[in-house]
């Protein structure tokens, strides 16, 4: 196994052999040109530049080291103290592996067998004591931090409901009666305590003749009395993350979950599911937008309102038919109307419209809602989102216009 040819400069044995287990050859060893083992060395070489490259995104706004509220600081002090501990204990084991490495290496010419050793008991009894004693140590605190942040928080909480669907987030105020999508907005400075839970494609969506009810928009334990559980059943496992803000929440069919957010300041806080959940999962994205107290007081007064009819015989108006007789399947709109002012209850399947454009992402909040972004949506949804729920309705581009030009209206 020693390196090289006769002549050869010679790598040192031990060097020679930590180079082939992690799959390199030493430098000196050879020169042959070796096609394989190029190939194998440059992918290596990439990969490591790809997970190092990873860690310097210029503008990674999704870190869980700059929290931005308590409940992030909270997993944020917790991680600090366990991270230099198992840094402190990383570099003392690597040192000592890699000075005994070196110091007892062999060298040229030595033929002596060192002294073998079998067992040590003072040694054998250290080392078992003193990890026991490093991780009692650390599930100090994170026991502690665990059971504090699983608390429900009390006084002058907000209650939100969070319905993760493939692919898009779902959010319900129960107390304000507001229903959105994509963008989950807070007030700063105070607890939002979520209530998770998977939501399927929605009942109405299993018999396109008969829409039946609603689409559960809160989470329940089952179907409403009298129903096949088709809802839940579609329903698939996500995670809910917002790294500024709060840990992770897997959100997972039949269970309900919980996890308390808050932000310290206003801005807008970029998160994403976490859990693979089909094939879209990575278009599942969310914003969380805080707004002062007072300004979420208006948000909330702007979107109980109903959605304000297009003008008749306009470019809208046109569209809200459209919309209307393809759309109310799977789309509501509080306030929608048909053409004798009859209201029309449209299913809670997709997201709730009413406030399209008042959102400034839609499609899992991966666009952004612009009429451009709406009609090439519209035009083929597939194309932006490859096994989505959308179904292509072959709209002409007149149609289309007149689509963008309702939604548009929908502020
Ligand atoms: Cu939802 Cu991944």
């Amino acid at each position: 196994m020693a390196g090289g040819r006769p002549g050869k400069k010679r790598c040192p044995r031990a060097a020679s052999a930590v180079l082939q287990c992690a799959g390199l050859r030493c430098p000196l060893m050879s020169v042959r040109r070796d096609t394989g083992n190029v190939r194998s060395r440059t992918l290596l070489g990439l990969s490591a530049l790809a997970v190092i490259g990873a860690a310097c995104a210029p503008n990674a706004s999704q870190s869980a080291l700059e929290p931005a509220g308590p409940y992030a600081q909270k997993s944020f002090d917790l991680f600090v103290p366990v991270f230099w501990v198992a840094a402190a204990i990383f570099f003392l084991v690597e040192g000592f592996l890699v000075f005994f490495a070196i110091r007892y290496r062999h060298r040229k010419g030595r033929t002596r067998i060192p002294a073998q050793v079998h067992g040590n008991t003072r040694l054998e009894v250290a080392w078992t004591i003193l990890p026991t004693l490093i991780l009692a140590g650390v599930a100090v605190p994170t026991v502690a931090t665990i059971w504090d942040l699983a608390a429900e928080p009390e006084g002058d909480v907000l209650q939100v409901s969070v319905l993760g669907h493939q692919w898009w987030w779902e959010f319900d105020y129960p107390e304000q009666k507001i229903l959105t999508a994509n963008e989950l907005h807070i007030p700063t400075g105070r607890p939002v305590y979520l209530t998770l839970c998977a939501a399927g494609f929605g009942y109405g969506a299993e018999l396109p003749s008969d829409p039946g009810p609603p689409s559960p928009n809160e989470c329940q334990p089952g179907p409403p009395d009298g129903l096949p559980p088709a809802g839940i059943g579609a329903a698939v496992i996500h995670s809910f993350w917002v790294p500024e803000l709060a840990g992770t929440q897997d959100v997972v069919p039949g269970v309900t979950n919980h996890l308390t957010i808050q932000a310290d300041e206003p801005g807008v806080y970029e998160g994403q599911c976490k859990e693979f959940c089909g094939l879209a999962h990575a278009y599942m994205k969310v914003k969380v937008v805080a707004h002062s107290p007072e300004d979420f007081d208006q948000w909330v007064a702007e979107q109980q309102t109903d959605a304000v009819a297009a003008e008749p015989g306009s470019n809208a108006a046109a569209g809200a038919e459209i919309f209307i007789s393809q759309c109310t399947a799977c789309h509501a709109i509080q306030g929608l109307a048909d053409a004798n002012g009859d209201p029309v209850v449209g299913n809670n399947g997709a997201p709730n419209l009413t406030h399209l454009m008042s959102r400034t992402c839609f499609r899992g909040c991966t666009l952004e809602t612009n009429d451009a972004n709406l009609r090439a949506w519209l035009a083929d949804p597939a194309k932006i989102e490859l096994g989505s729920f959308m179904p292509d309705y072959d709209l002409s581009p007149e149609e289309l216009d007149q689509m963008v030009a309702y939604l548009s209206t929908l502020e």
